[in-house]
């Protein structure tokens, strides 16, 4: 008999979680203003909010902390953190940031400017934001096919390459560079094919513009090449990892994902005077630079994350924990973004909850429903994270309306994941009651999905 598949580890250490009532979650939730973030962690039994800084870290990961050397220049951490990421992205120059906005805002600092056009597979929230705060243009170039949540295709991470020229033609001479995101998280923690990644790099260095990586998830992209694209089924991970960069000018890197820290990010590049610009800005926003913003010891427990998180084993567990709760929602007949993604499953909650007009937020009232269902925390990825148009100040309609289950690595077991999938289809049984969303009682100009207050209507 073939033995099934468990996980390429065990546990060594637990941490409590803590059940409630529907009725104290409906208290709960009403004072938090039917906005997930503002709830206290305490009060949610499995936490799927986000993948970011809450992987469990690895015993040799805890035992790094141990070695961490605090001096505040030139500490041996720094050059064990140097050698990692020079070993595993193959980039010469480094610094190190204390998350991944932080490298983009040190990078972007040295590399935007004013009236900038930034062409990108559909840049994250703060990527675009350290861009339209210089009064640069960020341009989504994202494969179409990413729009269309059930039609299932191996990279729809993809960059449209045809879009991408008519932006680089259109925009001559006005391109300090192009981000290229693996994976693609707005879209479905979607992968991006070698193929494309090369294609890409060769297109933009045909007109001269140099290509930054966004890296948070390159390691579950590197699976997906391996598993997915043709010629790669007998490649290494790191290996893999390593073609991937090898056409491209730098990295911005939040290592609270794909290195298993709970905080930490890089800069790296091939290029010196890249190096040389950003270590300039690095020194006043995130201070010296063989410390970035961090501790020695969270340098060490970084490097030591890359390294074991760019072993096939360690993704191979991660990745086939979110395929196992996409199974269950196929069982049900929930609808996501197809095929599941690397670090989450978006539900389509256009296509659940059908009752709730757009205007009333159907994936934020999706959020609210699976709190109240099980204490479950996910998190809206649409109609209100898109915010308003910056001129006409309407509500941005155009895109999917997602709720996002992101599983943080190593912390949850499959158990976790059919409470979680129970949960939902308790939900999606009873869509066709959900007929109300939720209203706007007070919103921030930017980025209001992190402190919008909501009420419910009936
Ligand atoms: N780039 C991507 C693709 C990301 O997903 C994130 C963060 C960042 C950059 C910024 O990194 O948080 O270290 O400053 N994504 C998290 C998420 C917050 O929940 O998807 P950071």
């Amino acid at each position: 008999m073939e033995l099934p598949f468990a996980e390429s580890w065990k546990i060594k250490m637990i941490e409590p979680i803590k059940k409630s009532t529907r009725q104290e979650r409906e208290v709960w939730l009403k004072e938090a203003h039917y906005n997930v973030f503002q709830l206290k962690a305490e009060n949610v039994y499995i936490d799927l909010l986000t993948d970011s800084g809450t992987g469990a870290m690895s015993d040799r990961q805890w035992a790094e902390l141990m070695l961490g050397d605090e001096s505040y220049a030139g500490a041996a951490s720094f050059y064990k953190f140097q050698a990692m990421v020079q070993k595993i992205l193959g980039f010469e120059y480094v610094i190190p940031t204390h998350q991944g906005r932080a490298a983009e805002n040190v990078l972007f600092s040295y590399l935007v400017k004013e009236g900038n056009i930034i062409p990108g597979n559909a840049h994250f929230d703060t990527t675009k934001g350290h861009i339209e705060a210089r009064k640069a243009k960020a341009i989504d170039v994202t494969t179409p096919d990413a729009r269309d949540t059930q039609k299932e295709l191996p990279f729809k991470g993809n960059v449209d390459l045809e879009h991408l020229e008519k932006i680089l033609i259109e925009n001559r001479g006005n391109v300090p560079f192009m981000v290229l995101t693996v994976t693609n998280n707005t879209v479905g923690g979607q992968p991006v094919s070698m193929k494309n990644i090369k294609e890409t790099c060769e297109l933009c260095h045909k007109y001269n513009v140099p290509v930054v990586m966004d890296s948070a998830r390159f390691a579950e992209n590197a699976y997906f090449i391996k598993e997915r694209e043709e010629g790669y089924k007998d490649k290494s991970i790191k290996e893999i990892a390593l073609e991937m960069f090898a056409n491209a000018d730098g990295a911005t890197m939040s290592a609270k994902k794909d290195a298993i820290v709970n905080m930490g990010g890089f800069i790296a590049t091939r290029h010196k005077d890249w190096y040389e610009g950003a270590k300039s800005f690095c020194i006043p926003f995130e201070g010296y630079i063989t410390y970035g913003g961090l501790n020695g010891r969270d340098l060490n427990a970084l490097a030591q994350g890359l390294d074991e998180n760019t072993e096939y084993d360690m993704l191979q567990t991660r990745i086939h924990q979110v395929a196992y709760l996409a199974s269950k929602l196929d069982s049900y007949g929930i609808p996501y973004q197809r095929p599941a993604g690397g670090h989450a499953i978006f539900v389509d909650a256009d296509k659940v909850l059908t009752h709730v007009p757009k205007e009333e937020f159907p994936a934020q009232t999706l959020t609210c429903e699976l709190y109240l269902e099980a204490g479950i925390r996910a998190c809206e990825i649409g109609y209100m994270l898109a915010d308003r148009d910056p001129v006409t100040r309407e509500n941005r309609f155009g895109g999917l309306d997602l709720l996002r289950m992101a599983i943080p690595r190593r912390v949850y077991t499959d158990n976790h994941m059919d409470v979680v999938a129970a949960a939902l289809k308790n939900v999606y049984d009873r869509r066709e009651s959900i007929t109300r969303g939720v209203a706007i009682e007070w919103e921030a100009p930017l980025m209001r999905h992190f402190t919008v207050q909501l009420k419910r209507l009936k």
